[in-house]
């Protein structure tokens, strides 16, 4: 059951290593990770030395990390969205959310959200065939399959790649 205002019910919040403490309970369930390789780290000790990498940010140059810690307004915390965008004008996603809240349009409301801030007009994201709900909320989104033409960083044999073009 989708919230009338998902968006409107969301704050966005960089992430930061402190953002360990209150994501390791929702992210630190390894079902989280069924469809995806690795996780953010199996203690959160990990965690935090994981997000502290991500706001260090990337060591090549002309490349731009974007990472945010999702959570309702004054609310629980739900998961985190990435991207990473290349000197080429183009991006790549990712988005983690825990069980708990899933089908809401938490998730969607939150990747629809990225894009707004990517600035650029060209977004890839890959997923496995057998993670629906991420597909899913991709097509929603007007992300599209499309071949892999980009070095995409997230992609693993047999995933699936969808691309992403800003309408107007
Ligand atoms: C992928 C993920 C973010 C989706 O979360 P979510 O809470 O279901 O997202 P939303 O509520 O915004 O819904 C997204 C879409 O999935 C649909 N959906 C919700 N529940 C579903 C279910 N049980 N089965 C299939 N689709 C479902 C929603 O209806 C929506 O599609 P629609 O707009 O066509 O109706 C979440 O499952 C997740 O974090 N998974 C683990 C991490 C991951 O796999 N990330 C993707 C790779 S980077």
């Amino acid at each position: 059951m989708t919230t009338p205002d998902p968006l409107g019910a969301l704050a966005f919040e960089l992430l930061g290593p402190e953002h360990a403490t209150v994501l390791f309970p929702v992210l630190g369930d390894a079902r989280v990770w069924e469809h995806i390789q690795g996780s953010d780290g199996a203690t959160e000790e990990q965690m935090r030395a994981a997000y502290a990498r991500r706001a260090a940010g990337p060591s090549r140059s002309g490349e731009r990390w974007i990472n945010h810690a999702v959570r309702l307004v004054e609310g629980p915390y739900l998961g985190r969205v990435e991207a990473t965008v290349y000197p080429g004008g183009w991006a790549e996603i990712a988005y983690v959310f825990g069980q708990e809240h899933r089908g809401h349009g938490y998730a969607g409301a939150a990747v629809g959200w990225l894009l707004e801030h990517v600035g650029v007009d060209e977004v890839w994201a890959t997923t496995t065939p057998a993670n629906v709900r991420s597909c899913r909320l991709l097509a929603a989104l007007g992300f599209r399959e499309a071949p892999r033409s980009r070095p995409l960083a997230s992609w693993e044999p047999g995933d699936l790649t969808y691309r992403w073009d800003r309408q107007g």
